[in-house]
Formats: structure tokens, sequence, C-alpha cells
């Protein structure tokens, strides 16, 4: 994944346990290296194992800590310079998940190699929605409920998310159902 990426889980690690703490982490995960820099590639294994490191120093599962950075990415993109496109892609957590694939596409001008998503918002009922995820990767699910969470904050409208249909269960697609508390 790029190192914006990388970078964001940094960010957030220090903001809660401060910078000796990722400098432990980063040691638990094995990875050696000072900074990360946002443009460029790093394996995916790198960010698995920041991810894994962080379970473990905070003693919480992987999931729940993919869940905390997807919320968090919404937040660190925004402080990134990037909060006009969130905004120019709707006015409330459907609108922009509709256009996530888009939005996500025009990034990939700044970021040419990115593995996008494929997202697909179905509207079941006033406030209800099913959101499917296709991915190239595996075990992000969790970050996706963070991720709708963290857009339910950004628009003042709290999100209830709950995962539907498991890829790692056999299904198709991971989908989500979503429902906007009133
Ligand atoms: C303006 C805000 C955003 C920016 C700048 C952004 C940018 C990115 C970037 C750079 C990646 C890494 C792709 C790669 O290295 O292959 C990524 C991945 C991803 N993004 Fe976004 N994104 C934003 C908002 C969102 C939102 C709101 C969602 C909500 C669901 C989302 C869902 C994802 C997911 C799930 C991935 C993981 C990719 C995968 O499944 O392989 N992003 N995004």
């Amino acid at each position: 994944m790029y190192g914006m990426v990388n970078k964001a889980i940094e960010d957030l690690v220090t903001h809660m346990k401060g910078p000796a703490a990722w400098q432990a982490l980063k040691r638990d995960a094995g990875v050696d290296l000072e900074t990360f820099v946002g443009m460029d590639q790093y394996d995916d294994d790198v960010t698995y194992r920041l991810v894994g490191a962080a379970s473990r120093m905070l003693e919480i599962p992987s999931d729940e800590v993919l869940e905390a950075f997807g919320e968090y990415w919404t937040i660190y993109t925004a402080k990134k310079g990037y909060g006009h496109m969130m905004t120019a892609a709707g006015g409330g957590v459907f609108e922009v998940l509709e256009n996530l694939d888009s939005m996500h596409t025009r990034l990939s001008m700044l970021y040419p190699d990115m593995r996008i998503p494929q997202f697909r918002l179905v509207r079941e009922a006033t406030g209800q929605a099913l959101l499917s995820y296709e991915s190239q990767r595996d075990g992000l699910g969790s970050m996706v409920i963070g991720l709708v969470k963290g857009l339910g904050k950004r628009f003042g409208t709290p999100v209830v998310v709950e995962w539907v249909e498991r890829r790692e269960e056999g299904a198709a697609v991971d989908r989500f159902r979503v429902s906007l508390e009133a």
C-alpha cells in the first residue's frame, strides 16, 4: 500500500501512545524504516505487520485496530488536504459512499498504482442501505466498518454498521448494512 496509509497508522499510534511507543511498535513489527514516504509503495505485509503489532501493544484484536484505523483515516485524510474531495463526493454518508469509486479513481491520478476497491450502495429504505465492498486484498472488512462510522461522525449522523455477508466465510463479496441513526 502507499506509504500514506502506514503514515496514518504512525500518526494514530503516536497520538494515542506517544513517539516511544511507535518506535517500539515498529521494532515489534520488524519494520526497520525511519519514516514512510507517502507517495512510495510498500509491500502490503508491512501494513498488516503494523496492525498485528498494534493489536499486541493495545491488547485488542486486529479487527478492532482496523476499525479504529478506518475511522481515523476519515480524519487523517481531511487533515492532509483531501477533505475537499470528500466534500465534493457528497453531503452525507450515503452520497459519499455512492461516489467513492469515482473519488478513488480521481485519487489514482496522484497514486497511479493504487489498487482501488469497489463499492456499491443499494438503498433499501429511508436511512438504510446495503454496501458491498470488493477488494483485491483480504482482511480489511473491519476497516470499512470504521471508515463508514468515520463518515457518520464527519456528517454528524451516527451510523450502525452490520457486516451481513463475509467473503472469509465464502460469500462472493463483503456486504454491510448501514443504518443512519435517527
Ligand atoms: C479523501 C479521502 C480518502 C483518500 C485520500 C483515500 C485514499 C486511499 C488510498 C491512497 C488507498 C490505498 C490504495 C493502495 O495503496 O492500493 C485507499 C484504500 C482504501 N480506501 Fe480510500 N481514501 C479516502 C476515503 C475513503 C473512504 C471514505 C472509504 C470508505 C469506505 C475508503 C475505503 C478504502 C478502502 C477499503 C481501501 C483499502 C483498499 C483495498 O481494499 O485494497 N476510502 N484509499
